[in-house]
Order: C-alpha cells, then sequence, then structure tokens
C-alpha cells in the first residue's frame, strides 16, 4: 500500500462513526478503531491483544466462544454475514449499552478474521420507550376517561337523591348523615375531575396566562405549607412569557410539583423554581414528543431523597404512589401530564436518589395579553320559571330519574326518555314541551346534538340544556348548539336551576 492510501485509510478508521473491530477466530482483538475506543471507554490500543469477551455482558460471553466454533464447523449463524441485530455491550465502567452490530467473515493469508461493525443505539432506545410510555398512557387515559364517565353517572345520581333528601327531611342528627354522605360524593366527584383531566377529557377552556403571574400564585399558597427548613428560591424570567393554557390547571400541576418537592424534603432542603423562555429545535424536541418552536418552561427543582429508575418509569402513570396509605392519591404527576399534552406542552423529569428531582413544564410560547380574572357573576341567579314541561333525554335510567325527581320537586312537568325514539315520540305528542334536558352522550351511539337537531326540525320554540360528564372543549362538535348550554355532570340542584334559569 503507498504511503498516500495508507494514510488515507488510517484517516477512514479514525474518523469512522461507527465501532469497528478486527478480531481472531479465538476471540482476540487484532485492531479497534477509535469509535470503538469512545464506545467502549478504552484508551487507545488498550483492546488490543484482549479477548472480546471484555465487551460483552456476563449472560452472552460464556457462550460466545461456541458461537464461533459452531460456524467455523459450518452450521448457521444468527449473525455472522447477515444484516445488523441488536446487541448489549459492556462499557469499562460496568455500565450496558445497546448497539447495532454486524459481523463479516474475512480470511488473512488463510486464516479467518471477523470484521465487526458496532453503532451505538442508545439514543433510538430512550426515544423507543419514550414513545412506548407515551402509547401506554394514551391508553390508559382512554380507559379512565371512559371509567369517569360512568362513575360521574353513578355520582350523579347518589348526590341528586341526597341533595333531594335534604329537603325532606328536619331531623338535624338525619340530615348530618345525608351531608357526610354528600361530602363523600363530592370528593367522588373531584376525583373524577381529576381523572378526566388525565384522559384530557375536562373541561380545559385556555385563556392567555402569565406563566409568573401563575408561580407567583401558587407560591403564595405554597409557602404556607412548607415545612420547617424548606426553603424556597424563585428565579422568575425578565420579562415574563405567556402561554395558552387553562389557568386553573396549571396552577394546580405546579402546585401538586411543589407538594410532591416538599414531601421529598422530609428533612429539610431546597426547593428552586425557575422560569425562562426555551428555543426548542428538532434535535431537543425529539425525546419529549412536542414539535420543535419556542416554549415556556417552569423548572421546579429539590434536592430531596429523588427517585430510583424504577420509580421514575412509572410516576406518570395514575395512582403510582410511593406515598403511604391517604398520603397521596397518585394523581397529581399523570394530571399534569395529561393537562400539559392536552396544549401542545409536556413534562419531562429528571431524578437521582439521594440527589434531587426536578420537574420541567413546557408549554408553548404564545404572545398575547393575558386574560382579565373571571369576575364571580354577582347578583344572585333568577329562580327558574317552573312549571314549564321539560323532556329530559338520558340513557342511564338511574341518572334520567333522579334528574326527573329534581325537576318536578322544582315544579316542572317532567316527560322521560331513554333514546332517541322516545324521545321523538314526546315532541310528536300533545306535550307542550318547552325545554329539552339531554345528555350529550347517548347510548346506541345516539349523540344528543343529533337528537336535538331532529327536535328542533320539529318544533322551533324548544329550548335545549345539556348534561354530560365531558364538558366543553372536549366535545369537540356542538353541532349548532353553544357552550353555554352545557351543563356538567354531577351537577347539584342549585347548579340545575341556574342554568335552566339562563335557558330562554
Ligand atoms: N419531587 C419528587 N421527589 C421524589 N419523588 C417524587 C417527586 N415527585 C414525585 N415523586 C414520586 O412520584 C410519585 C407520583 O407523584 P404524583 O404527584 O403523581 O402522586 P402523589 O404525590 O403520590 O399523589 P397526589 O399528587 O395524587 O396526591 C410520588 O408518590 C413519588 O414517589
Ligand atoms: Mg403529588
Amino acid at each position: 500500500m503507498t504511503d498516500n492510501k495508507a494514510r488515507k485509510m488510517q484517516i477512514l478508521m479514525d474518523y469512522a462513526g461507527d465501532a469497528i473491530i478486527l478480531m481472531d477466530s479465538s476471540g482476540i482483538i487484532h485492531f479497534a478503531n477509535k469509535a470503538t475506543d469512545r464506545l467502549f471507554g478504552y484508551g487507545s490500543d488498550e483492546l488490543i491483544g484482549q479477548p472480546i469477551t471484555m465487551l460483552m455482558t456476563k449472560r452472552d460471553a460464556p457462550h460466545h466462544q461456541r458461537y464461533v466454533d459452531d460456524y467455523l464447523l459450518g452450521k448457521q449463524s444468527k449473525i455472522i454475514d447477515i444484516g445488523p441485530r441488536e446487541v448489549i455491550g459492556v462499557n469499562q465502567s460496568g455500565e450496558e449499552i445497546p448497539f447495532d452490530l454486524s459481523i463479516n467473515k474475512a480470511s488473512i493469508d488463510g486464516k479467518e478474521f471477523f470484521v465487526g461493525n458496532l453503532r451505538d443505539i442508545t439514543d433510538r432506545k430512550i426515544e423507543r420507550s419514550k414513545l412506548l410510555q407515551a402509547q401506554k398512557l394514551d391508553s390508559v387515559g382512554q380507559l379512565t376517561g371512559g371509567i369517569a364517565h360512568d362513575f360521574n353517572n353513578l355520582l350523579s345520581t347518589i348526590m341528586g337523591y341526597l341533595e333531594l333528601l335534604s329537603y325532606d327531611i328536619d331531623n338535624e342528627d338525619h340530615l348530618k348523615k345525608i351531608d357526610t354522605a354528600y361530602r363523600a360524593a363530592t370528593k367522588g366527584a373531584e376525583l373524577t375531575k381529576r381523572l378526566l383531566a388525565f384522559s384530557k377529557k375536562q373541561n380545559l377552556t385556555p385563556t392567555i396566562v402569565n406563566i409568573n403571574d401563575s408561580v407567583t400564585n401558587v407560591v403564595e399558597l405554597v409557602k404556607i405549607a412548607l415545612g420547617i427548613g424548606v426553603e424556597l428560591d424563585l428565579e422568575l424570567s425578565k420579562p415574563s412569557y405567556t402561554t395558552l393554557v387553562n389557568r386553573a390547571e396549571l396552577e394546580s400541576a405546579l402546585l401538586n410539583l411543589c407538594i410532591n418537592a416538599r414531601d421529598a424534603l422530609p428533612n429539610g432542603g431546597k426547593i428552586k423554581i425557575s422560569t425562562t423562555l426555551k428555543q426548542l429545535d428538532m434535535k431537543h424536541v425529539r425525546n419529549l414528543s412536542i414539535s420543535p418552536g419556542d416554549y415556556v418552561s417552569i423548572l421546579v427543582q429539590d434536592n430531596g431523597i429523588g427517585m430510583s429508575q424504577k420509580i421514575l418509569e412509572q410516576v406518570l402513570e395514575p395512582f403510582y404512589t410511593t406515598k403511604t396509605f391517604g398520603g397521596g392519591s397518585g394523581l397529581g404527576l399523570s394530571m399534569t401530564y395529561g393537562t400539559m399534552k392536552h396544549f401542545g406542552g409536556t413534562i419531562s423529569i429528571e431524578s437521582k436518589e439521594n440527589r434531587g428531582t426536578s420537574v420541567e413544564v413546557l408549554l408553548p410560547h404564545v404572545a398575547g395579553e393575558p386574560a382579565i380574572l373571571d369576575v364571580m357573576k354577582t347578583g344572585g341567579y333568577k329562580t327558574s320559571k317552573g312549571l314549564g314541561t321539560i323532556l329530559v333525554i338520558d340513557d342511564d335510567i338511574a341518572v334520567l330519574n333522579m334528574t326527573a325527581d329534581i325537576l318536578s320537586r322544582l315544579g316542572y312537568t317532567v316527560l322521560k326518555a331513554l333514546d332517541r325514539e322516545q324521545a321523538l315520540k314526546a315532541v310528536k305528542s300533545d306535550a307542550q314541551i318547552d325545554i329539552v334536558l339531554c345528555d350529550v352522550v347517548l347510548g346506541n351511539g345516539e349523540r344528543g346534538f343529533d337528537v336535538a337537531k331532529e327536535i328542533k326540525d320539529l318544533s322551533a320554540d324548544i329550548s335545549f340544556l345539556f348534561m354530560s360528564g365531558y364538558t366543553n372543549s372536549s366535545i369537540s362538535d356542538h353541532g349548532q348548539f353553544s357552550e353555554k348550554e352545557l351543563l356538567a355532570k354531577p351537577f347539584s340542584i342549585l347548579e340545575l336551576r341556574k342554568k335552566l334559569a339562563d335557558t330562554d
């Protein structure tokens, strides 16, 4: 080989991105390029003369020579002279590294050699596991959404009848019991709300939110709840940035992150909350399953107990908690994840046992003026008109009966329908229906909005009010009906009265 050619060959080997190894038939390394040293963490030439098994796991090493011998005896090999295959190797520090390996046979002066080509696939592995995790969370989300929907119907019935019952009872002692039961059901409703947020089916109307304002709000609350010896550090971006998110959901997510950080500091320590603007390009967002662009970042860090890899892999799953019974519901992070995904963002968690945890909330940067907070409507509500006729349509018979009972108590004449057919029959009857109160999701794939449209075509004077466990933005197609005409389940008698009073 000419000097020039040899130099070029050398450059080829030194600069090749893949690790390339030349090994003889007894498994001794004769050559390894620079990428090999980098991949396995060895110094230059340290691998030459060593057995290839030193780069293998304890599981694989004992079988290696038998594979080579079998191959040389003419038996088939799963790897030699065939395309790349995923294998695990071990680097100098004993850490396992995944790579694609292809091996080809070569002959030098009549002796058999093998050339191994190794490509590091750590990034690909991480990406794949994140994707799997995202898919898993998505299906768990769909499942929880379905359960939450049914649960909402049960709670509607329980709460409705308890409230009705409370009007019939004068006995203080009995009233107290009913009140306790009602409060328990309300807690159940709160839990359902969180589940629906995880499954992205919750009412999450977004507004332009100034993230520094939200952080400051939450910090005011958290300060009171911090234990002795827990310091809180705030580093807010200047200027402050805005995003499009449901403010209450964002703040409840941040509150959970702060409480989680506090719980990770049983012996005191530091919590730091910082906000920044981040420009994330293709490379940055690859593992986060979000699109490249400008993101506002809220980072909550603590130097507490941290998490093991095993815990870290499960924290986004609903109901996963390490807190002792009664301490946590395990919905905080899963809900946060669901909310951020819903608004085009995500959360990213890093943690080391006994070193601490940082959780970053990323939301797309959306410029604009923050919305002024909703001012509570004053002046009370009109009492319901009463004495009108309402047609209630709900495929859940318990909810249907309960709603009808409440409405007759309020003074309405009530007609009931379990499905489209019964509803249309009622409309075509002699009854003069003023209002239709209809569930959004009816059985047999019927949609409340479609049934309502048919009713409207038959009788233009009727007003509509829809009830649903899923609310506003989660019901993407309202047909010709407005969001104002929606009543979230479970509802109290007061809420029902108020909505009916607003329905003209
Ligand atoms: N900052 C942190 N440090 C250490 N572990 C954490 C931290 N944040 C979360 N974890 C772990 O993740 C688990 C899940 O957190 P998540 O907020 O989802 O639920 P929870 O706090 O247990 O209950 P909930 O928030 O519903 O009351 C926690 O139980 C804890 O093991
Ligand atoms: Mg929590």
